[in-house]
């Protein structure tokens, strides 16, 4: 385990099952009909290459990346687009692709930005959810695993933008970031 690890929350092989598992109802809801993957960058990164392997129907993938103004352990309700689609969306069959949500603020920002744009429909899926630090509604369509309110690290998941390599999530040590 890494030295700034104080436990792994979810291991590789929970990880896996968690993909296959979101992958086969992906494509059982969109039966063959194609799909346009939003890679939220950079967390949903390593996430999004899994499972887009296990996606069956015909797939392109387009990013966005957003940053949230405020401390550096919870994103603040203003929300600025760094990078927006290289496309136009209408009529397209949309799925969000995340590595969390926390405050729900950046999904319920991009969700709401795509669905201004006449996509057919609009998913989201997430490896994450914190769902005890819920401060805005979205509906989140599938989800990993639900975590308690730790800051969890690894699989794409950054401190600093460190720790986005490890193979498993795990809870960042508190003398980390408390230094
Ligand atoms: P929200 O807007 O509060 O839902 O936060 C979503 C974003 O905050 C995620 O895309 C992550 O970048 C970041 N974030 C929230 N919780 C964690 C965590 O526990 N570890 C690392 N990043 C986090
Ligand atoms: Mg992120």
């Amino acid at each position: 385990m890494h030295k700034d690890v104080k436990k792994i929350l979810i291991t590789e092989e929970q990880i896996n099952s968690a993909v296959c598992r979101i992958a086969d109802d992906i494509n059982h809801d969109l039966n063959g009909e194609p799909l346009l993957m939003v890679i939220i960058l950079k967390g949903s990164m390593p996430f999004a290459t899994d499972l887009m392997r296990h996606l069956t129907m015909p797939l392109t993938l387009d990013y966005m990346q957003v940053s949230s103004y405020g401390k550096n352990m919870s994103s603040s309700g203003f929300i600025n687009l760094k990078k927006d689609l290289e496309q136009d969306i209408t009529g397209k069959n949309i799925l969000i692709v995340e590595d969390i949500i926390d405050s729900g603020n950046t999904l319920k920002k991009i969700k709401t930005l795509l669905e201004h744009r006449n996509a057919k429909s609009v998913r989201i899926c997430t490896l994450l959810d914190k769902p005890s630090r819920r401060v805005v509604d979205v509906t989140v369509d599938y989800v990993g695993y639900e975590i308690p309110d730790e800051f969890a690290i690894g699989y794409g998941l950054d401190y600093n933008e460190l720790y986005r390599n490890l193979p498993y999530i795990g809870v960042l040590k508190p003398s980390v970031y408390q230094k």
